[in-house]
């Protein structure tokens, strides 16, 4: 090579990194963005409708666990508008839309197992003469019960021993012996409560018959794959008969991953009876009635300990509100169990979880899939452990921290090899001035008596992938036109998470095409089969895989015809700046394709993705259910009013690990709305079902969600940098979920200025999530008993009225 090519050369590498460099990691706006706040983009509910459409709404159960003596119908096929009626006798093949045991009823047949269960279809002109003739399912004239016992709660049901699945258990050591024999114990109990998802497009399908047996599915799903399986199992087809395509969800946060599918299935069913188009899209009210939610928890927990705060040996109980059915639940109670142990190393621990059969909605995936609820009673028994020992809880969280080659094999005996939490932790307590801020408010409340103010660090270790092995495979098509434009379909679905956007720029930079030169088309069952669910956080990993293979196969077979054409070797063949570039000479990407066409190669591709390393046992609860963690930290002050109980989040800041960012805009805005998201879980949301299982909370005026309101007026989130050490797509880590654990420093900061209304107390405040200011008044109520000397046994009695299954009690033993 002479001297001037060699300086091409180099000059060319340079510009082809600075080229990926632009396509991947580019804070680049949502592929929607655009359509979103236009409102053009398309949803379920947009489709222009189909001539002859009719539409659905469902009537619901009224009690919460009864038989059905009678059902007659008369008046509701009279009410105005209604076209048919249709219930369980009208299901062909099976009754059925359970994702995995089959004990989910599309249609109550003889019993009702939830207050909001449906019972009858209703179809009619329109959606609103639907709604008003469904409502007749209030009549005790149109359906008659007998109601049975029900039972509401978690505790009844786990004193009953009812569950949906049987109990999971993992033990590893000694931890009982280790408990009493160490210098210190904490055991107390804890609650949480659920959470709806609350998609602003709630759930939608809608259905248009075709010829011979076959149905079009258009719902608003996670999980397409699925709703296909459970229409075609209704109607007892082979699944090739019915296609389900989904554009976008205005949100799904892990409510549309299998409960679509009784929607899909509803509208299905009507459709193929009337063989016409029918659309179900759910009120607010009904979808909170029927659709289940992130499973609510009540924790018994023991713990001994060092005088530094060292876990000697922990155990934990946590019973989980199911619902009715299995659903996810088993998926969701094994996440929990592989999350107890958040970012610390337990030698010595036993988790059990309770997979409770309530009558109630069926609970199932909202974002973190138990995760969230496995490690916050870590972070409260953290924070316990601190208040005993009068120290700092970040110390205490400090040295309980997995470690790096020792001290660093998770209880379900996977080692944490990507270790990250030390350093990124130093660098946030750092970066949000912690330790001075600690004595600031320390001084703060020193000299004020109604308002208090608190701060709590909290980290996350999060592990990606689906703990069933099988899960993690996802498929990619990648078409190229004749004039160079790409068009990509893969398995994922897009929820407003950005994954069409990550996948688009992850062809653009294989082919060295500007992003608006790739399209990535609907979800759809014809073009990609067997897919999963987008869920566990993994849709880019997976799909963003599966697509960088399809195009990497159609860029080799041009690089090939590119080195025929220009010279050289088709390993040195570059694509970028939209050319194709070989020995010192480029051309356009679109000439290149066109000839690659005239010389009959192929432009399309399918590409498929199975992570490696994942390995389960569900018997032993043991393996390497994860291909890697992903880390984060944040830190958290609110200023309490010990009058109201109301509250504020002062400033949040957030260091978020998403490994190399394909988009840092869109990553950023998954990690701020994953903790107001969790936030809202722990403090505002408050789900209340009356005592004949009654869900009274809703709709938005009686269910708060939080509102950008609630952001604080200081919130620093910075994404921490990080490559992964697997070779993910890349080298991105998922991000969908993680930070979702990130506010559990909003509840600790709360806890820790409820605290300040005591400096005597012995123990940590008995505060509950939802730290509602309810909640807040009775943990300040019960400090100053504590603080008064009052055995701390009794505080238990500070829980609500309202919450039956009480206390959050947080007591020394
Ligand atoms: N972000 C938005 N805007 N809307 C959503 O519904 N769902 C969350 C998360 N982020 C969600 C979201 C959940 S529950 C999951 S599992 C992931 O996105 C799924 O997408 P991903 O795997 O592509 O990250
Ligand atoms: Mo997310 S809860 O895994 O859909």
């Amino acid at each position: 090579m002479n001297r001037q090519t060699e300086a091409f050369v180099h000059q060319q590498a340079k510009r082809d990194e600075a080229d990926t460099q632009t396509a991947i990691g580019v804070p680049l706006p949502h592929e929607s963005a655009a359509l979103h706040v236009s409102g053009e983009a398309t949803y379920t509910d947009d489709i222009p409708e189909l001539q002859q459409t009719l539409h659905a709404a469902l009537g619901l159960s009224r009690h919460a666990h009864a038989r059905i003596v009678s059902l007659d119908l008369d008046a509701v096929r009279a009410a105005p508008g209604v076209v048919a009626v249709l219930t369980a006798d009208d299901i062909p093949g099976e009754n059925n839309c359970g994702p995995v045991l089959h004990d989910d009823p599309i249609l109550a047949d003889g019993e009702v197992l939830y207050l909001g269960q449906p019972v009858f279809i209703v179809v009619a002109q329109s959606h609103e003469l639907a709604r008003r003739a469904a409502a007749l399912a209030k009549s005790d004239d149109v359906v008659r019960y007998e109601p049975l016992e029900a039972v509401l709660t978690a505790a009844e049901a786990k004193a009953k021993k009812q569950y949906v699945l049987p109990p999971l258990h993992l033990k590893r050591g000694a931890p009982a012996g280790k408990i009493a024999q160490a210098p210190h114990r904490i055991a107390g109990t804890f609650e949480v409560g659920g959470q709806e998802q609350f998609y602003l497009e709630g759930q939608v399908a809608y259905a248009v018959p075709k010829e011979m047996d076959g149905m079009l599915v258009y719902s608003s799903t996670q999980h397409p794959s699925e709703m296909q399986h459970v229409v075609a199992h209704m109607f007892g087809w082979p699944t090739h008969s019915v296609l389900c395509e989904c554009r976008r969800m205005g949100g799904g946060f892990g409510g549309k991953e299998s409960q679509s599918a009784l929607f899909a299935c509803a509208a299905s069913l009507a459709a193929h009876k009337l063989r016409r188009p029918v659309k179900l899209r759910a009120d607010r009210d009904d979808d909170f009635m029927i659709t289940g939610k992130r499973h609510d928890a009540i924790y018994e927990y023991e713990a001994g300990f060092d005088d530094d705060g060292r876990i000697l040996g922990a155990r934990v109980e946590i019973a989980l509100r199911a619902g009715f059915s299995a659903d996810l639940s088993g998926a969701v109670a094994t996440r929990a169990v592989c999350h107890f142990d958040n970012a610390y190393y337990l030698s010595d621990v036993e988790i059990v979880a309770l997979p409770c059969k309530t009558n109630t909605q069926s609970n199932t995936a909202f974002r973190g899939f138990g995760g969230p609820q496995g490690a916050l009673v870590m972070e409260v028994m953290m924070d316990g452990i601190a208040r005993e020992l009068k120290r700092d809880p970040l110390d205490v969280r400090r040295v309980n921290f997995y470690g790096i080659g020792e001290r660093n094999v998770t209880p379900y005996g996977q080692t944490v090899e990507d270790n990250v939490i030390a350093p990124l932790t130093d660098e946030l307590i750092e970066s949000s001035g912690y330790l001075a801020r600690r004595d600031a408010i320390a001084a703060f409340n020193a000299t004020s008596p109604v308002l208090k103010r608190g701060i709590a660090y909290s980290p996350v270790k999060f592990g990606i992938s689906f703990n069933v092995p099988f899960l993690n495979q996802a498929g990619a098509l990648v078409h190229v036109y004749k004039d160079g434009s790409a068009l990509v379909n893969h398995g994922g679905t897009e929820m407003g998470q950005g994954l069409n956007t990550k996948v688009a720029q992850v062809v653009a930079s294989v082919f060295g095409l500007p992003l608006a030169r790739v399209r990535v088309t609907a979800t759809d069952t014809s073009k990609v089969a067997n897919t999963s669910a987008t869920a566990a956080s993994t849709g880019s990993d997976l799909n963003g895989k599966a697509a960088e293979a399809a195009a990497q196969t159609i860029r080799e077979r041009l690089a090939s015809l590119a080195a025929k054409e220009l010279g050289g070797m088709a390993g040195d063949v570059t694509f970028v700046h939209g050319e194709v570039r070989a020995n010192g000479a480029a051309m356009p990407f679109a000439q290149l394709v066109n000839a690659a066409y005239l010389a009959r190669i192929q432009l399309w591709s399918d590409g498929f993705y199975a992570t490696p390393k994942v390995h389960w046992d569900a018997k032993t609860l043991t393996g390497h259910p994860f291909y890697y963690f992903a880390y984060g930290a944040a830190v958290s002050e609110v200023v309490i009013d010990t009058l109201t109980g109301e509250w504020k989040l002062v400033r949040a800041d957030v260091l978020h690990d998403a490994g190399q960012s394909i988009n840092p805009a869109i990553d950023l805005g998954q990690v701020e709305g994953a903790f107001i998201q969790g936030m809202g879980w722990l403090t505002t949301e408050e789900l209340w079902w009356n005592r004949d299982g009654r869900l009274m909370t809703h709709a938005p005026s009686t269910y708060k969600i939080p509102a950008i309101s609630d952001t604080p007026d200081a919130f620093n989130v910075k994404l921490y940098g990080n490559d992964n050490v697997e070779p993910t797509v890349f080298r991105s880590k998922a991000v969908g979920e993680p930070p979702l654990l990130l506010p559990f420093s909003v509840f600790l900061a709360i806890r820790d200025a409820v605290a300040a209304t005591a400096p005597g107390a012995a123990h940590a405040p008995p505060l509950r999530a939802p730290a509602t200011p309810e909640a807040i008044l009775d943990a300040i109520g019960a400090m100053q008993t504590l603080n008064a000397g009052t055995p701390a046994a009794t505080i238990d009695s500070a829980a609500s009225p309202a919450s039956p299954e009480a206390a959050g009690a947080d007591t020394t033993a």
